[in-house]
Order: C-alpha cells, then sequence, then structure tokens
C-alpha cells in the first residue's frame, strides 16, 4: 500500500513530510473481493469470500456487462446491468497506528451502500456521488490481528436515472488515520476576500477534533506555500481545544499574487501543523488558488478584472469504455481534449464529481458549476430515482458536498438542481430557499445558481430568490429580453444545443424509417425529419433536439450579447445513456462534441474556431463517394479573410464567412482524387487542408496519446487505432474488426471502443471493429516497470505494433 498525501493524491507523494506528520493516508483500492449478486451475511467476519473474484478498485461493474435491450436499466441508463453487489477486505492495522483515530473515506459508491466493519454495521448511504467516511476505531481488531470490511451496493431498482450511473464502488478509497487531535474531516476553509494584482488577504478557519477526552492547549502554526518557499506564515498558541471541535480562525498577507486564471491557474498550498506539547500531531494541506471573480448583469462574467466568457460544456462522468470507475489519466485526457477545443468551465452534471476532478480541474485551469442534483422531491423516473431519498438526506449531501469542495479555486458556481419540477410547484420557495441557506451556513464567496428548463415568469424557483445566478436551459428565444424580463438579474447559460452528430458519418439521403419524435431544430425552424436507418447522425446536418438549439445558433446568440456570461454546451464528450432520438440498438448519447472513445466529431473544430486563438482550417466530409454525387463541402476556419477550395488543382471558388456565419459551404460535383482548401489573410496562405480519396483498407496505424506512462498501477495510455490504404489515407468507412495483444511488461487491456452509438460489442474485449476508420484500445499500467508493446491485427490487413514504457 502506498502512502499518498490526501488532497494531491495521484499527483505527488511527499511521503517524508507525512511520516512526521500524524496524519497518514492510505490508497486502500487494493486486495477487494467481489460478488456479483446478494448473499446472506456478506458482513460477516467468517463469511466465505474464497471463491469470489479479487480486483482492486475503483470498479464498476455495469461496463463489464452485456448490452441488453431487456436489461431495466432501459438504453436510457446505457442498456447495462444494475443489481446487487458485495465487496470485502481483509486488512492488518500497522502498530505504528496503535491508539489512533482510523477512518475508512469512499470517495463515492453507487448507489445505496451499506459498509460494515467486523460484523458491526457503520452506516448507509443513498447518494451514489457523494464521498463519505466512516471511524473505524471503536471496532478495530489490532495487534496485527485481521479485519474485514463488508460493502453492499445496492442498484438493483431500475431505471433510477436517466444516464448511465455504473454500479458498485466506483472511486477511490483511503484508510485514513490520525492522532486524537487533529484537523476535523474536510476541516478547514480558505478564502481569498481582498485581491489585487499587488497583495491579497487570506483568510484560513480551522475546525480541529479533539477526542483525547481532556482539555489540550495547542499551536496551530499556517504556512503559505509558493513553488515550495513559504511566502506568509502565522501561529496561534495556546488554543484550548475544550470541545469535540474547535474552530480557529488566521488572516495572511499575501503581497504581488500569482492569480489563479484559466491560463496560468497557479496554485499556492496552506499548509496547517497542529502543536500540542511542542510535538507535530498532526499536518493538513489545504489547495489555495489566488483568484476573484464577478457576474455583472450587464458585462458578464470576469475573472481578475478580466471580462470573458464562460465557455462551457456539461460532463456526465462515465470515463467511455472504463464506464464509471473512476481514472484520473482519463479524466485528465478528457480535459486535455477539451481544453484543445477552447472550453475554459464545466458543469459537474448532474452530481458531485470525483474529488480528483476538482484537483485536477485546478491545476489546469478549469472553472467549475459543481451541482448537486437532478431531483429534488419530485421524482423524474417515478419508481426509483433519488426523489425516495432527497427528503431524509439532502442537508447532509449538501452540506458535505460543500465542506469538502469549498477550496477549490477552480469551482466558482454551485448549482442546487437541474430542470427541477418543482420549478411550477410552491413547494420550489421552500426548498430552494432551504438549500441556499446551507450552502450559505458554508460558503458565502460563490453564487448559487440551478439550470430552469421553464424561463418564464412564474417559476417558482427563481421566484424564491433564492439564487444569485438565472440559469436557462435552452430557450435561446428568451435570451434577448433577459435583461427586460429579469431587470438587474446576473445571467448563465446553464445548459445549452443538445445538438446531435456522430463522427464520421456524412449521408446525405437518409432512408426514412420514422419521424423524429417531436421534429428537430433545423437552421432555427422545427422540421420534420427523417432519421438514419443505421442510427447515425450526419455531421453538418446541424440539427438539434426540439427543447435545443443547434451549436451555431447558440454561438451565435451567446458572442452577441455581454451580459451573456457564458454557456455550458450539452455536452463535451458523448456519455453512456440517453441516446435520445433513437431507442435500441443505440445506447450511448449523440450530444457530445466529442465521441464516447474521446474523437473530436467535425463540430470539435467550429468550437476550437471560436473559442480559441488558434488558427483553424477543417475541412468535411471525407471524400470518397459515387462518382457524379453533388456533395456539400463545408470549413470551419479562423485567423483568415478566406478560403479557397481546389478539387484536384481546379479551384471551385473563394468564399469567406459573411455576416455572423460560422462556417462556409460548397456544393461540388464529386470525382476522386484531392480536395483542398487553403485558408488566406491579407493574401498571403495561413493554412493548407486536403482531404483524399481512400483506397481499401491495406494497414494498421497506432499512436499514442502518451508514449511513456507511470507503474503506479493506474496509469494509462490511449492508443488510437486507424485503418489506412496503402498511400496512409484513412479510409472513412472501415470497419474491420482489430485484434489486441499486449507483450511484455505486465500491463493490461483497460477498455477498447470505437466511438459508435449503437455497438454491442464489450468494451472490456480485446478486439475492437473500426467505426468510420477509428478504434481505440487503452493499455493500463501495473505496478511494474518495463516496455509493453501492444501489437494490432485484422484479416487481410498488414498489423501494426508499439511500444509504450511503464516507468
Ligand atoms: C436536458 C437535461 C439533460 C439532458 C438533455 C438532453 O433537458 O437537463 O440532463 O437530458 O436535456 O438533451
Amino acid at each position: 500500500m502506498k502512502k499518498l498525501f490526501y488532497l494531491f493524491i495521484l499527483i505527488s507523494l511527499p511521503a517524508a513530510v507525512h511520516a512526521q506528520s500524524g496524519r497518514s493516508v492510505l490508497d486502500f483500492d487494493q486486495n477487494w473481493t467481489f460478488n456479483l449478486g446478494d448473499v446472506a451475511n456478506g458482513q460477516n467476519v467468517d463469511f466465505k469470500d474464497a471463491n469470489w473474484r479479487k480486483l482492486n478498485l475503483p470498479h464498476d461493474w455495469g461496463i463489464e456487462g452485456e448490452f441488453k435491450k431487456e436489461n431495466p436499466t432501459t438504453v436510457e441508463g446505457g442498456a447495462l446491468p444494475g443489481g446487487i453487489g458485495w465487496y470485502r477486505k481483509t486488512f492488518t492495522i500497522p502498530k505504528t497506528d496503535k491508539g489512533k483515530l482510523i477512518y475508512i473515506a469512499f470517495d463515492g459508491v453507487y448507489q445505496k451502500s451499506d459498509v460494515w466493519i467486523n460484523g458491526h454495521h457503520l452506516g448507509y448511504r443513498p447518494n451514489g456521488y457523494i464521498s463519505f467516511r466512516y471511524d473505524l476505531t471503536p471496532y478495530l481488531n489490532d495487534n496485527g490481528k485481521k479485519n474485514v470490511i463488508s460493502v453492499k451496493v445496492d442498484n438493483s431498482l431500475q431505471p433510477n436515472t436517466r444516464w448511465y450511473s455504473g454500479s458498485g464502488i466506483y472511486r477511490h478509497v483511503w484508510l485514513i488515520s490520525t492522532n486524537k487531535i487533529a484537523v476535523n474531516h474536510w476541516g478547514t476553509f480558505v478564502t481569498t476576500p481582498k485581491v489585487s494584482a499587488s497583495h491579497a488577504d487570506v483568510n484560513l478557519s480551522v475546525s480541529i477534533k479533539n477526542a483525547a477526552g481532556n482539555t489540550k492547549l495547542a499551536t496551530v502554526v499556517s504556512s503559505i506555500y509558493a513553488n515550495g518557499k513559504v511566502v506568509a506564515s502565522k501561529t496561534l498558541r495556546g488554543v484550548s481545544l475544550r470541545d469535540t471541535v474547535t474552530t480557529v480562525s488566521q488572516k495572511f498577507g499575501v503581497n504581488n499574487p500569482v492569480l489563479w486564471s484559466v491560463n496560468k491557474p497557479f496554485l499556492y498550498k496552506v499548509q496547517t501543523k497542529i502543536l500540542v506539547n511542542n510535538a507535530v500531531v498532526d499536518q493538513y494541506e489545504t489547495p489555495l488558488g489566488i483568484r476573484y471573480f464577478n457576474f455583472n448583469a450587464d458585462k458578464g462574467f470576469s475573472l481578475n478584472g478580466v471580462y470573458m466568457k464562460i465557455n462551457g460544456v456539461c460532463q456526465h462522468h462515465d470515463l467511455g469504455a472504463l464506464g464509471t470507475a473512476f481514472n484520473v489519466h482519463a479524466l485528465e485526457r478528457q480535459f486535455k481534449i477539451l481544453k484543445e477545443m477552447g472550453v475554459n468551465a464545466i458543469r459537474t452534471s448532474h452530481n458531485p464529481p470525483a474529488p480528483q476532478f476538482l484537483d485536477l480541474a485546478d491545476r489546469m485551469g478549469l472553472i467549475i458549476m459543481d451541482e448537486a442534483f437532478d431531483v429534488w422531491q419530485v421524482h423524474k423516473r417515478p419508481q426509483f430515482d433519488s426523489h425516495l431519498f432527497f427528503k431524509e438526506w439532502h442537508k447532509r449531501d449538501l452540506t458535505d458536498q460543500i465542506l469538502r469542495d469549498r477550496n477549490h479555486p477552480s469551482v466558482m458556481i454551485w448549482s442546487i438542481g437541474n430542470e427541477i419540477p418543482e420549478q411550477r410547484d410552491t413547494s420550489a420557495t421552500r426548498i430552494a430557499r432551504e438549500l441556499a441557506g446551507i450552502i450559505h451556513e458554508l460558503d458565502t464567496t460563490r453564487p448559487i445558481t440551478t439550470g430552469n428548463n421553464e424561463p418564464g415568469p412564474g417559476n417558482k424557483i427563481v421566484e424564491s430568490g433564492a439564487v444569485d445566478l438565472l440559469g436557462y436551459n435552452y430557450h435561446n428565444d428568451k435570451l434577448a429580453s433577459f435583461q427586460k424580463d429579469y431587470p438587474g438579474k446576473k445571467f448563465i447559460g446553464t445548459e445549452t444545443a443538445s445538438a446531435l452528430e456522430s463522427r464520421g458519418v456524412y449521408n446525405t439521403s437518409p432512408d426514412t424509417i420514422q419521424r423524429w419524435p417531436g421534429g428537430m431544430v433545423v437552421d432555427g425552424k422545427r422540421v420534420a425529419r427523417p432519421m438514419n436507418a443505421d442510427h447515425t447522425v450526419n455531421a453538418y446536418d446541424n440539427i438539434s433536439a426540439p427543447w435545443g438549439h443547434t451549436h451555431e445558433e447558440t454561438l451565435k446568440i451567446y458572442k452577441k450579447h455581454a451580459f451573456l456570461s457564458g454557456q455550458f454546451v450539452w455536452t463535451g464528450f458523448d456519455y453512456i445513456g440517453e441516446p435520445w432520438p433513437y431507442q435500441w440498438p443505440s445506447r450511448s448519447s449523440y450530444f457530445g462534441i466529442v465521441d464516447l472513445a474521446g474523437f473530436p466529431k467535425d463540430v470539435y473544430y467550429l468550437y476550437q474556431s471560436e473559442w480559441t486563438n488558434k488558427t483553424v482550417l477543417h475541412l468535411l466530409p471525407h471524400w470518397n463517394w459515387q462518382a457524379g454525387k453533388v456533395v456539400d463541402v463545408w470549413a470551419y476556419y479562423s485567423n483568415a479573410d478566406e478560403v479557397e477550395l481546389f478539387l484536384n488543382g481546379k479551384s471551385l471558388g473563394t468564399k469567406s464567412k459573411q455576416g455572423d456565419s460560422l462556417h462556409i459551404a460548397w456544393k461540388v460535383n464529386y470525382e476522386p482524387g484531392t480536395l483542398k482548401a487553403v485558408s488566406r489573410k491579407n493574401g498571403k496562405v495561413v493554412l493548407t487542408k486536403e482531404v483524399k480519396t481512400a483506397g481499401a483498407p491495406a494497414r494498421i496505424e497506432l499512436s499514442a496519446d502518451r508514449s511513456s506512462i507511470r507503474s503506479n498501477d493506474h496509469d494509462l495510455s490511449f492508443i488510437t487505432v486507424k485503418i489506412v490504404d496503402k498511400n496512409g489515407i484513412m479510409v472513412p468507412n472501415a470497419n474491420n474488426d482489430v485484434k489486441f495483444k499486449l507483450s511484455g511488461a505486465d500491463s493490461f487491456l483497460a477498455g477498447v471502443d470505437n466511438g459508435s452509438q449503437t455497438s454491442h460489442e464489450s468494451f472490456k474485449a480485446d478486439h475492437r471493429k473500426a467505426f468510420n476508420g477509428l478504434a481505440l484500445a487503452i493499455i493500463g499500467a501495473k505496478n511494474k516497470p518495463g516496455t509493453v508493446t501492444i501489437t494490432a491485427t485484422a484479416d487481410g490487413l498488414t498489423s501494426a505494433s508499439l511500444p509504450i514504457t511503464i516507468k
């Protein structure tokens, strides 16, 4: 077991600091046993679990299951199994922990977990997204005797959610030991009440738990570090720790602070030491980013005094082929892909994220809307969704979320709910005010919002006065009059677009099998529209769900009005479940700007051309068509005045975006060869882009997002598999079944995917069909260094191999 510093897990390992600190945080993910299905008395110490499967956490049993139409989760829940699962782990407590307080901390268990230690029931937690811990101390056997933790997870009552939830202990677990005097659970709160370029005031409050049984006098020393150097420090002596928890405050000044921003997310840290009789009894770290931000009713959002748009996306919590089993490296890849596209903000729809999600957002520079609930007391899925436990648990759940997350500089908005049905019900007044009150007791530094799909007057949540930021989901038609409708109110686009696309699909004459339910929105108009028989959505159809709007319409309107502080597009990545408008065999969503495997769809480059300073020129579609077909050719571009299109060397004309248009288009009579776009600024060539007609699939090409990964049991390398012709041109409709083999260093295939919404192949198989020329294989590191080589083979194709170093 590795010792890891709690708030910087997987990021830094200050083992030496740790040893003297009086606190240890052990990675408790290894060596669990698991049984899918209910058992009687699984909590008993002498229960025989020798035949159970051995595994390491985080674990999602749903993703290992089979896609089935009959699965009670339904396609909305990903058509994967739910059920009941049991986990057990046997462990001993090191002698050095004698006399200490020992806790088990779960970052998240979906859902309805019961936890026992040595047969003693520690607690039940229905919310599948909340982090919680239990005190094991009174029930532990020490002196090297064995202890047994048992966890029952019940996700059997389905459907209980509108997206794929995953099942099991799907986030990390920690074993924490502290002295009897220690910083309380989530016991610090750091704020920056006054910040300027020359100076920042920093306030820290520290809650200290005293379980020693008598009053102690303590000294509290807190120091702010920048790049390993102390920049401010405060000592408080003679703190009388009488009661169970005592809270003290310390105030600091930091001169010439380096401000946290999305482009330069500079992080300080605060180290707090508690000393009793001159000995350090606890040492605790709190992340600190110094920044200030504001929402203005006329001018929108500013960060550190600079106005900017929030260019955000909504994200569900699954990680594609890994399911919901949390992996910080997979999340880091998602964040990188999104940041490259110009995303500067994420909404954690519709639940609290893994704690490491916020560590990463702090480190990578993303603004977070941290959301609590999709449902309050009125259900969305009548029988089994979280309305069942809202009444009893909302206070505890929301309190824990705020205490856990309030030190993260990335978190700038709390959302207390998404499309809450109570918008239309007078009970909203009471509930919204109560939820806002819970937050205000713990944090007054961030605005509160809700995602409203009922934006008109009469929305009871808005009427309650509980929200600081008025959040609209969709309803672009109501945006222009917002300031008139809600004078003085501040605005955020909590959820926008819901536009649809499959990667690499450009059918121009789909087979009509049925009408889209409710019609579609095309160029601002609601129209009936045929569905593609193969359950795909064409890339340049530019369509959205009827309650949503196309990407282009949405970008235009948010660009136009300064008071619109920004938006969160539904969604950044495709997610498992909610394949609207399709039913089975579809099982994952079409709303993503990036597909489930992490391959950008064409519209990614539209955002890149609008949301970044990068010079973009993106041409679609591919160039493999039937002779004589008239093909719509589109280009997204930026930092240029015009684009000229050539087919086999012959100019098809020069175009530039007119008015507020965001792309240019040509109609081209297809002939095979090379389609070339050239963008120019002031007459000088800026970029050239070519799309060539591909021949038959000839070979496989492999490339890795990271060619060197760490031997830490968690690290991953994502391998892109491309099917190319003999000249190296991607074959745009290739669907060859590619088989993977790993050789060399100890490692495993963590998942495979291709981004298709309808594939029923297992994410855990050792092969995958390409979808429109691409597939993905994910290599997982174990704990030994070496080199692993992945070899990809397919019938009739030249195979490929790629070495990955595990350090
Ligand atoms: C919204 C909802 C999201 C998702 C989306 C799909 O109304 O808030 O969770 O369902 O629709 O378009």
